[in-house]
Formats: structure tokens, sequence, C-alpha cells
């Protein structure tokens, strides 16, 4: 996260720890692409592994074929996401950085998962468009992940890119709690403030807000599902 870090060192910390110890344990691959974001120097903002584990389980629950992720960086939570679709699912993810995307083809090839993983090169309104005007079968699940300043934005694509029952997950959606400030001038708290506002009107979704504790400090993801065939 950008700043803060208010749970740092504390409880959370270490119950975060012990869950994914147990519960979202590491391996080679998943290793392997987070040295590799070291390496690069990228910055320290992919999914926690328990976070990854949500995507995954949550992916598998809808038994997810086609997954769309917005924001790709090195690739860590599109393992997670890739690792949860069934044998003749499809990943399409989203990064506007060059570098970047190639880590991550490397971390995704490295887990077996590069002959169903897409990564398109853009920025991600230009991907969406592009998507939209090719008529692409309906993703199953979306997560969205990239500029925090577009997320209304990208949720708005994204219906149209579904189906009634899509699921769709936003990270960092609390931002140590600045969420709650109307007033904020800062464009990735006023993006989420609009997506929140676009879910409470828009009849074709239906969400709700999760806040977590933990490895990235006091953030929150938005749960959502598409609840009428678009
Ligand atoms: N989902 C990743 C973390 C993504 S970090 C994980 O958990 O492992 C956010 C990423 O979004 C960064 O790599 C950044 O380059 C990318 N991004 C930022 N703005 C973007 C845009 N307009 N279009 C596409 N990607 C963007
Ligand atoms: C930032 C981006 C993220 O996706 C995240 O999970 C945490 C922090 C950031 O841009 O600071
Ligand atoms: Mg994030």
């Amino acid at each position: 996260m950008t700043g803060g870090h208010s749970t740092a060192g504390s409880i959370w910390d270490d119950v975060d720890d012990y869950f994914a110890e147990h519960l979202a344990p590491s391996d080679e691959a998943l290793d392997a692409a987070l040295a590799a974001c070291v390496d690069a120097g990228l910055p320290p903002i992919s999914v926690t592994p328990l976070q990854g584990k949500l995507l995954y389980l949550l992916a598998q629950m809808c038994g997810a074929r086609r997954i769309l992720e917005i924001g790709t960086l090195g690739g860590y939570s599109t393992i997670w996401l890739g690792r949860a679709m069934a044998p003749d699912g499809q990943l399409i993810t989203l990064e506007i950085d060059p570098a970047r995307a190639d880590i991550a083809r490397r971390n995704i090839a490295r887990a077996g998962l590069g002959e169903r993983v897409e990564i398109l090169v853009a920025p991600a309104a230009e991907s969406l468009a592009r998507l939209e005007a090719e008529h692409v079968e309906p993703f199953d699940f979306a997560f969205i992940d990239a500029d925090k300043a577009s997320s209304a934005v990208y949720v708005d694509a994204v219906i149209r890119l579904s189906r009634s029952g899509t699921v769709i997950v936003v990270d960092n959606v609390v931002r140590d709690g600045a969420v709650v400030d109307a007033a904020t001038e800062n464009v990735d708290v006023q993006g989420i403030r609009a997506l929140v506002d676009l879910l409470a009107r828009e009849s074709r979704v239906s969400g709700t807000a999760i806040q977590t504790v933990g490895n990235k400090g006091y953030d929150g993801f938005i749960l959502a599902t598409v609840t009428a065939a678009v």
C-alpha cells in the first residue's frame, strides 16, 4: 500500500503469517514470481498470499472459465487466479507497462500457465474497448487492481463484458480508511468513491465491501456480482 502500513509489526501481521503458512503455503512458482518482482525493483504491492488464495477460491467457487484481470504487475495474483481455472480456461490480464508485462510473462510461464494467460499491454481502457469491440465471450470473474482513479470506469466496462452472475472483485478500496473522506483531493480515493456511487445506483450490479488487515496494512476489497444479463 502507499502509506501508513498502520498495522505493520502488529498482531494483524502475526495472524496473517499464521493463516498464510497453513492455508496459503508458497511454492516454487509463487516464490520465484515474488523474487523476480523484487529483483526488478517492482513495488511490493502484489496481493498477499492469503488474498491470492481468496481470489483463487472465489474464482473456483464460481467455476470461472474466463477470467479478466486489470493490473498485472509481476503476475503474482495472475498465477493464483490462473490456477483456479479449468484446463480449458482463459485468463486475460491488462498491463500498461511493457517491462512489467515481460516480468509477468516469465513468471506466468514458469507457473505452467503460459498457454492459458494472455497479457494485453496497453492502457486498460484501450484494451477493454478492444475486447468490447471484438464481442469476446463474457467473463465469469474479474479482478480489478490497476490505477484506482479509474476503478468506476473499469467496473462500468467490465459490466459490458459480463453475463448475469459474473463476479467482480476490486482491490484497495479502503486505503487506511481514506475512503470515508468525501472532500478528498486524492484521485485514487475519488475513483473508489465514484465506484461505490456506481454500485449504489446501478441496478445491474450488487456489491459489498470487506475491510482487511494484515501484511499489506489496512485496506479492503469490493465484491460484486452482475445481476442482470447485459
Ligand atoms: N494484481 C497485481 C498487482 C497490480 S499493481 C498483483 O496483485 O500481483 C497495479 C498494476 O496496474 C501496475 O503494474 C500498474 O503498472 C498497472 N496499471 C496502472 N495503470 C494502468 C492502466 N491505466 N492500464 C493498465 N494497467 C495499469
Ligand atoms: C498500490 C496498488 C495496489 O494494487 C495495492 O494493492 C497496494 C498499493 C499502490 O499503487 O500504491
Ligand atoms: Mg492491489
